[in-house]
């Protein structure tokens, strides 16, 4: 009888979760079709690709900082081991590209290590400091966990399926352009603006779109979570040193109770 009941509980809890999980691949929220591409830092031991950081970076540089900002990123991070890892030098010389309203100066100066990148050139494009962060590809934080924990919550997915999803449809309304997109399921004001080799990548990458898309995604996926990588290596440390403690609290736990065990076996 009892386990029977046990086993009825256990396949309506079964039953419960996997009615949570999420479908795969298909967004919540009314969002559009998203591609599930696989970024290096998915999973319990993903960390950052360096090399498709900085191509990333030069996605960035090149084509979305005409008018998107990125005002919460200072340009010394760019020089984090687990991010981009620029060395010093190269970052100076990239922050000197930019040009900084300098209140003390009362006049511009080239911007240095301390200094954020600029925000948004153009009113209507969203900064995109936290934008990974602040859209999902897949279904939010249901069900079992298991998707979120290895694929994560699908905001570089979102951004690089963005870039990708016009599909040229194009439409005047109230005197400005509006572009349909796939993946937003809906029309906005952003002409797509990736090209088959339009950037020229300093490490000699094909700059396919869909490069070009993946690498612009994951550096901003780095810009929303910096310490991603180092957080994934503490939770792992985390779940070794909680495994050895329970082991150690179980040996213990034997042997204390060994004597007394052993008492009521002869007595
Ligand atoms: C010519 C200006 C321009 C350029 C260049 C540009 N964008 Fe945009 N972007 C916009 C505008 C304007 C919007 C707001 C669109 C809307 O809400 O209708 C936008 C919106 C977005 C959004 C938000 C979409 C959403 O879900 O609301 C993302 C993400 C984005 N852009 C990423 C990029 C990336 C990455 C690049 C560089 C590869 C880029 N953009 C280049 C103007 C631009």
């Amino acid at each position: 009888m009892i386990r029977t009941l046990a086993l009825s509980a256990l396949s309506a809890v079964t039953a419960v979760a996997l009615s949570f999980a999420p479908a795969p691949a298909h967004a919540a929220g009314g969002l559009g079709e998203i591609t599930d591409f696989s970024f290096s830092f998915e999973g319990p031991f993903g960390r950052y690709d360096r090399a498709q950081l900085q191509r990333g970076l030069q996605v960035y540089t090149e084509v979305c900082s005409a008018c998107h900002g990125l005002q919460y990123v200072p340009f010394r991070t760019l020089t984090q081991e687990t991010g981009p890892a620029l060395s010093g030098d190269q970052m100076r010389a990239f922050a000197a590209q930019f040009e900084i309203f300098d209140r003390e100066l009362d006049d511009w100066r080239p911007a240095g290590g301390p200094d954020h990148f600029p925000a948004s050139q153009m009113e209507t494009a969203p900064d995109l400091s936290l934008m990974a962060k602040a859209r999902i590809g897949f279904e939010g934080p249901y069900g079992l966990g298991i998707n979120q924990f290895l694929r994560g919550m699908g905001g570089p997915e979102y951004i690089a399926s963005f870039l990708l999803g016009y599909d040229g449809r194009e439409e005047m309304q109230a005197g400005s352009m509006f572009y349909f997109n796939t993946a937003y399921d809906g029309w906005v004001s952003m002409a797509p603006v990736l090209w088959e080799d339009g950037v020229e990548y300093f490490d000699g990458t094909r700059a396919t779109v869909e490069q070009q898309a993946q690498d612009v995604a994951a550096f901003l996926m780095w810009s929303a979570e910096p310490h991603l990588t180092e957080r994934k290596r503490a939770g792992f440390v985390g779940v070794v040193l909680l495994a050895l403690l329970a082991s150690l609290l179980y040996l213990t736990n034997k042997r204390l109770w060994a004597p007394i065990k052993k008492q009521a076996k002869e007595g």
